[in-house]
């Protein structure tokens, strides 16, 4: 068992997640869900409807550590994850952030090089981002001691196609526009963006999170050389400097829809795990991905709304694929608010037993 030595002491690491990142391989793997907190939970929405609205509820301390606990005491995971979004960090960049009911994400954008002159340092972030630092204080007092706390922030090309399109979109043309066309500009985004990754997450760690994860959502997109230089080089950098700062802080990233690309990603990167989605079979990733190390995922979110046997097959089936290395359970993608809480409860019976 991996344990950290102290004072001549040695401390045995009893948080399941911490051992499967550190590489150990378990018969019941530890899980947690992305989007955990969320709307499919009526806990949450009485919680956020306190708040008044999303952003609020990020930026209260109070409530957004309660919110990351609710998940906790329901289902009792492996893991919390603090309460936060990944457009945080524009926002403390400067740009207009505000979400529209029912339909996602607005901001300003970044099209030119007079708009990303109008940005703020990077450093600057943490005047807006104390709020999220003191949530990480509250759980790391308040979760139980077997629970892992992770932080996270958006990579930088997911958090740059929000950013020159102004919302999500579907094929994340804004972004790809820009940098074919202005590449010096988003360039100049992305080196901001990788800067102020590397901050917010040193402060989370510092805080308390005990485990960071890089969020790509829309890696898929890139193909080939873009896929290297937006997605790989960004990640392996912001590792990189984390670990250079923190050494002992285990790292999750996220390259989403990465098909192929998956393979060899956590050698490229530094990273101690990679997350799956469901795209890809559990079989060929525990052939040809999990032979590096730890993988995380990769339950279809639907089944979490469609439930039955075919949920609990599934969940099965995963958790034997990857049963001959180091394993995290979790879905794809993020719950979603369709979801039905008693089928979460499903999954976790299936994976423990
Ligand atoms: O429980 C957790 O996973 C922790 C908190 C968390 C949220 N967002 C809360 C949230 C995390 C880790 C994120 C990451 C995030 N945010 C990503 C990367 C992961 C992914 O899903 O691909 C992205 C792309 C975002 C940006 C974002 N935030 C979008 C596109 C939306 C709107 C879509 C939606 O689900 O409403 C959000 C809003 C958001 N972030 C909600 C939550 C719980 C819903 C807000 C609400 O309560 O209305």
């Amino acid at each position: 068992m991996p344990g950290r030595r102290l004072a001549g002491t040695v401390m045995v690491e009893t948080k399941k997640l911490m051992r499967a990142l550190a590489g150990e391989v378990q018969a019941v793997p530890p899980v947690w869900l992305m989007r955990q907190a969320g709307r499919y939970l009526p806990e949450y929405k009485a919680t956020r409807a306190r708040a008044g609205d999303f952003l609020s509820l990020c930026y209260t301390p109070e409530l957004a550590a309660e919110v990351t606990l609710q998940p906790i005491r329901r289902y009792g995971f492996d893991a919390a994850i603090l309460f936060a979004d990944i457009l945080l960090v524009p926002q403390a960049l400067g740009a207009d952030l505000w979400f529209v009911t029912g339909e996602g994400p607005r901001l300003s954008t970044v099209t030119s090089r007079a708009d990303f002159d109008a940005l703020k340092p990077a450093d600057a972030i943490h005047e807006t981002l104390a709020p999220v630092y003191e949530t990480v204080r509250i759980l790391t007092r308040e979760l139980p001691d077997e629970t892992a706390l992770i932080g996270f922030a958006g990579a930088p090309w997911t958090v740059a196609t929000y950013m020159t399109a102004g919302r999500g979109t579907p094929d994340q043309a804004p972004a790809h526009a820009l940098r074919e066309g202005e590449p010096a500009v988003f360039d100049a985004l992305m080196a901001r963006l990788t800067e102020a990754t590397i901050d917010y997450l040193s402060m989370q760690i510092e805080a308390g999170a005990e485990v960071v994860k890089l969020f790509d959502s829309w890696a898929g997109s890139l193909k080939g050389e873009a896929f290297a230089r937006y997605a790989l080089e960004p990640a392996k950098t912001i590792i990189g400097a984390v670990k250079a700062k923190h050494p002992e802080i285990p790292v999750i990233a996220f390259p989403r829809e990465a098909g192929e690309r998956y393979v060899g990603f956590a050698k490229a990167t530094g990273a101690d795990c990679v997350a799956l989605d469901n795209s890809v079979s559990a079989e060929w990733a525990a052939e040809n991905v999990q032979v590096d190390g730890c993988v995380q995922g990769n339950l279809d979110p639907r089944h979490m709304v469609t439930g039955g046997q075919p949920l609990i097959d599934e969940t099965k089936r995963i958790k034997a694929a990857f049963s001959k290395g180091p394993h995290i359970f979790n879905l794809g993608h993020g719950i979603t608010p369709e979801a039905d809480p008693e089928n979460v409860h499903a999954m976790l019976e299936a994976i423990r037993g």
